[in-house]
Order: structure tokens, then sequence, then C-alpha cells
């Protein structure tokens, strides 16, 4: 199939480079986030392609979105974080948030901007207040050795170090 310029839609975005201030300090998160960007970039990169592809693209970033933040809960889970309640919660606003964009979005591609500046703003807010607590949280949780606790330390701490 040959994708198609969609000739109304003209405003660029530009992509998105990875910072130091958005690493949590925890590899096994930072990766998933650096993975989200990239999601969120090839949907900048399709921006004036036909509605078709930068529709399916949307669907990747939010459906990257969602196994991201089970990721995260099932950290904060299996390491007894105290706030992990009213941190799903604010993961699940954003996913219904993205899922009203998403609407926006089928029916205009004008409301790409939108949806990606949304998602963005909301991703360095959260990465740099909420989520390193986390991360604080799995580096110093006291887990007996070879408990479920401490496998998931051991894999946070070690399995994405070079
Ligand atoms: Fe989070
Ligand atoms: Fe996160």
């Amino acid at each position: 199939m040959m994708l198609t310029k969609l000739t109304l839609w003209n405003k660029v975005m530009h992509i998105y480079e990875w910072k130091s201030q958005y690493d949590v300090g925890l590899q096994l998160i930072d990766v998933e986030h650096k993975n989200l960007i990239a999601c969120i970039n090839k949907l900048i990169i399709a921006q004036n392609l036909d509605q078709h592809i930068v529709l399916k693209l949307a669907d990747e970033v939010i459906a990257y979105a969602e196994f991201h933040f089970l990721s995260e809960e099932n950290i904060m889970y299996l390491t007894q974080y105290p706030e992990l309640a009213s941190h799903a919660e604010v993961h699940k606003k954003l996913i219904e948030q993205l899922r009203e964009h998403r609407k926006d979005l089928s029916k205009s591609v004008h409301c790409l901007q939108d949806f990606v500046t949304f998602l963005v703003r909301w991703f360095i807010e959260h990465t740099q207040t909420v989520d390193p607590e986390v991360a604080k949280h799995v580096l110093n949780y006291k887990s007996l050795p070879n408990s479920p606790e401490y496998m998931i330390q051991k894999i946070a701490k070690e399995h994405y170090e070079s």
C-alpha cells in the first residue's frame, strides 16, 4: 500500500529528544519510558501521512502506555509500595484522557498536535515527580533473599546494566 500525504495537514511537529532529567534512576523503568518516547516520535514522523496510519500509531502509543503502567504497577505491588493505589489512579486517568483524545483524532487529524502535546506534558511532569519516588522505594526496599520481591529488585537493578 502506498502512503499518501494529507494535503490539508501541514503543521510540523518535531521529534522529542531524550533528556537526562527524565531518568528516574531505575533502568527497568527508564527503558520503558524511552520506548514510549520512541512510539510518540514514530507518530510525529507519520504526522503528514494518511489518517489510517496516524490512527494506528496513536493506538500503539496508547497500548504501550497501558503496558508500561501495568509493568510499573506490578513492580510497586511486588515491593509493597505504599502509594500504589493513588499512583495507579493517576495512570488510569491518563489512559481515559488519551482515549478521549483518540476519539477526537478519529474525527480530525488536526487534533494530533493536541494528543501529542497533552501526552508529552503529562509524561515530563510524571517522570520527574511521581515515578522517581517508585525508583527510590524499589532501590531501598528490604527484601528477603530469593523472595519474589528480591527477584524483582534484582531484575530492576541489574538486568539492564551493561
Ligand atoms: Fe507512573
Ligand atoms: Fe512511568
